[in-house]
């Protein structure tokens, strides 16, 4: 139902091209300027890296502008709590170990994902929460967009607000996670035939439906989704981009989601981490 909306009004928006300008503003969060445009690094295909607040309406920016009217951070006292709770066989918080998060976590989210060499391939936040749970809690690891699992990420990558998103390619095999994100990235499937540079990328400024369409950057995430009154998770907003095209979605932290992950994270390198961002 969707996907056929979808199809429908880009026929549409390509007979009535509606494209705007993305907003000429500045987003300042607790007293700490983001940056909302950045240069991207070589080789990059974009002329300006731009963040997804920028295509936002006005209030969903002044949402994310102030952490007391973000519905997000919300998230960040729960996952506060959950930092702080003892769980599992060996009867440990994650602050047994990690203490504060303020900060032993600030900053390391911006460098995420990362080459997990026990794991032979990336990991983001979301599985080295699980790997600490499983190796060093003796607790389960998270079902997928479990609320706690979402609220801790939150939490986490909360601690980096406003560094800017650096990848360092030259760990472990990381390069060829990149390559392989790259060729799904310009890939194009589903019955409507659409990559993920189809939007992201050719169409970027244009609007289907009401969304005005932004570069698809990822470092907002998990952001808070007013639409649907919850956080989103990075994987469950790919499935959902990739649902949209008409086209069998892949599970989270599959291979090829996190061969994704990779790479768009780096198409966003030098913007700031928004963690919680808000979106329409
Ligand atoms: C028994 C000790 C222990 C507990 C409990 C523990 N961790 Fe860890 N954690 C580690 C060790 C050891 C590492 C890997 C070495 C390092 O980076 O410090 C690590 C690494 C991490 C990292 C990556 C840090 C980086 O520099 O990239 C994150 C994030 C993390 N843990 C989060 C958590 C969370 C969230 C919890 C609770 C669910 C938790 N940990 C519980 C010991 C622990
Ligand atoms: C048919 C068009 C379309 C395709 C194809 C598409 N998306 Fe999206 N995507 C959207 C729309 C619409 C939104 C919501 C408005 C916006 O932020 O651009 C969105 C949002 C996003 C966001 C959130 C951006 C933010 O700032 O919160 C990410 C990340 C994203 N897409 C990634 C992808 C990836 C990766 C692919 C390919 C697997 C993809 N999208 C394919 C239409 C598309």
């Amino acid at each position: 139902m969707a996907a056929l909306g979808m199809g429908a009004l880009i026929a549409l928006s390509a007979a009535m091209p509606a494209t705007a300008e993305p907003a000429d503003d500045t987003l300042v969060i607790d007293d700490l300027e983001m940056t909302v445009r950045a240069t991207p690094p070589e080789g990059h295909p974009l002329d300006e890296v731009l963040s997804g607040w920028l295509f936002r309406e006005a209030e969903t920016r002044e949402l994310e502008a102030d952490s007391f009217q973000n519905p997000g951070m919300l998230y960040v006292d729960r996952g506060a709590d959950i930092w702080n709770t003892v769980e599992g066989t060996m009867g440990k918080s994650c602050a047994s170990c990690h203490d504060d998060a303020a900060e032993t976590m600030k900053g390391i989210a911006a460098n995420y994902p990362k080459w997990d060499a026990d794991a032979g391939r990336p990991i983001n936040i979301e599985l080295q929460i699980d790997k600490c749970r499983v190796e060093n809690m003796g607790a389960e690891a998270y079902k997928f967009d479990h609320a706690d699992q979402k609220a801790l990420t939150t939490y986490i990558k909360h601690q980096s607000l406003g560094k800017p998103v650096a990848l360092d390619l030259a760990q472990g095999e990381l390069q060829s996670w990149w390559d392989r994100g790259k060729e799904i990235y310009y890939r194009r499937t589903g019955q409507l035939n659409f990559a993920c540079a189809s939007c992201h990328e050719a169409n970027s400024g244009q609007y289907i439906r009401a969304d005005h369409l932004s570069q698809g950057q990822v470092n907002g995430f998990p952001t808070y989704r007013l639409k649907q009154a919850d956080m989103v998770s990075l994987h469950n907003r790919f499935r959902g981009c990739i649902r949209d095209t008409r086209a069998e979605f892949p599970k989270a932290f599959s291979d090829e989601l996190m061969a994704l992950e990779v790479y768009v994270t780096w198409r966003g390198t030098g913007l700031s981490v928004e963690t919680p961002a808000v979106r329409q």
